[in-house]
């Protein structure tokens, strides 16, 4: 199988890649992306050929009529950047891959999206389910919900090509992945990176944790090697059994709220030589969204999947507990000497 991943270089192409190069040797990856740092030890395996592209600028037709199945996994995936510059988002989320998307159905390719838990939005639902949670989102005046919105409507337009062209395709919402190489810690920078990362890199830099209107979001905690397992199995879609589906791949055991995830990592990073003095300086406070995001912001304060579809047709279960998740982060950043 030829396997094009679009935005290889990312966190979830990464640890995807390792997967592919260590345990499926009959598969050849094409990588595309415009930064390989997170991927440069992979790059000289014979099973993988990457490609520097910035798919704003140029066109990658040819390697999607060259490939079998598509993963288009660039996008910009950063609360921050939803509000500050929402039309990057729509034009690289929405618009970049919609063309891969055009391409697939042109040349009856097989595609697998990153959808996103983002697109339940304002969901009330105890548990959200694929094929019934509502899409909720908030007026146009909060632009954070440029991303949620730009992943629905492919979504949407890979569901009805489905329908329409006979598009093979899966569509994967992930919940809070999360996993070494998350993304970059040396930025500390409100809402930079991903809450793992800030809060680690907020540590760092000696500035206090600080819980965007108090902390009490829910959110549910993936960590990456159980829901690359998930992944790959959608890939080898034995007996088709992921062919037009919707797989929420979260694990709902290891919710949280925000105000815990600090707490958490602060007594964890106690437990690092390297972190101790610092973690013992920093204060967890509260700040209000507007003044951290901007007024373009809106929450989200709870977000649990069902998982009940992927348990049933993948065969999968998530397995690793949130504390050893952000043990494997904090020991592949710091090395611990004491547990
Ligand atoms: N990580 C999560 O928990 C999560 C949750 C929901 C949805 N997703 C979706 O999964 C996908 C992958 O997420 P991730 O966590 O790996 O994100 P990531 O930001 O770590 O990776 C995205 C990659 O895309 C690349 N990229 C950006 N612009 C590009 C361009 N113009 N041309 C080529 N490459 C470009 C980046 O360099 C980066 O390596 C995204 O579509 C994201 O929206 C992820």
């Amino acid at each position: 199988m030829k396997i094009l991943i679009v935005g290889a270089g990312g966190f979830i192409g990464g640890h995807l890649l390792e997967e592919i190069l260590k345990n499926h040797r009959n598969w050849h990856v094409i990588a595309i992306d415009i930064n390989a740092d997170k991927i440069s030890h992979l790059l000289a395996d014979e099973n993988i050929n990457f490609f520097k592209i910035d798919i704003l600028q140029d066109s990658i037709e040819k390697h999607v009529r060259d490939c079998d199945v598509v993963l288009p996994l660039a996008a910009i995936a950063s609360p921050a950047v939803y509000v500050t510059d929402p039309l990057r988002v729509f034009e690289l989320d929405f618009e970049a891959n919609l063309q891969i998307i055009k391409w697939a159905v042109k040349y009856e390719k097989r595609v697998i999206f990153p959808s996103t838990s983002e697109v339940y939005g304002m969901c009330e639902d105890e548990e959200f389910r694929e094929d019934e949670s509502n899409c909720v989102t908030g007026p146009v005046c909060k632009q954070r919900w440029i991303y949620s919105c730009s992943k629905q409507m492919l979504d949407r337009v890979i569901y009805a090509h489905g329908l329409k062209n006979n598009l093979n395709y899966t569509l994967f919402r992930p919940f809070n992945w999360i996993g070494p190489k998350l993304d970059d810690i040396s930025n500390s920078d409100n809402g930079s990176s991903r809450v793992v990362t800030q809060f680690l890199s907020n540590i760092v830099h000696e500035k206090d944790i600080k819980l965007v209107g108090g902390g009490n979001q829910i959110r549910s905690f993936t960590d990456v090697s159980d829901a690359i397992g998930a992944l790959i199995k959608i890939i080898k879609n034995e007996n088709n059994c992921a062919t037009r589906q919707i797989f929420n791949i979260g694990n709902p055991n290891n919710q949280a709220s925000i105000k815990n995830l600090a707490h958490e990592i602060l007594d964890l990073a106690k437990k690092y030589d390297r972190l101790k003095s610092l973690a013992e300086k920093i204060k967890i406070v509260e700040i209000n969204p507007h003044e951290y995001y901007g007024k373009g912001y809106q929450d989200v304060a709870y977000r649990v999947p069902s998982i009940e579809r992927a348990e049933a047709l993948l065969q999968w279960k998530p397995k690793v507990p949130l504390k050893e998740s952000l043990q494997k982060i904090m020991d592949s950043l710091f090395k611990t000497t004491s547990k």
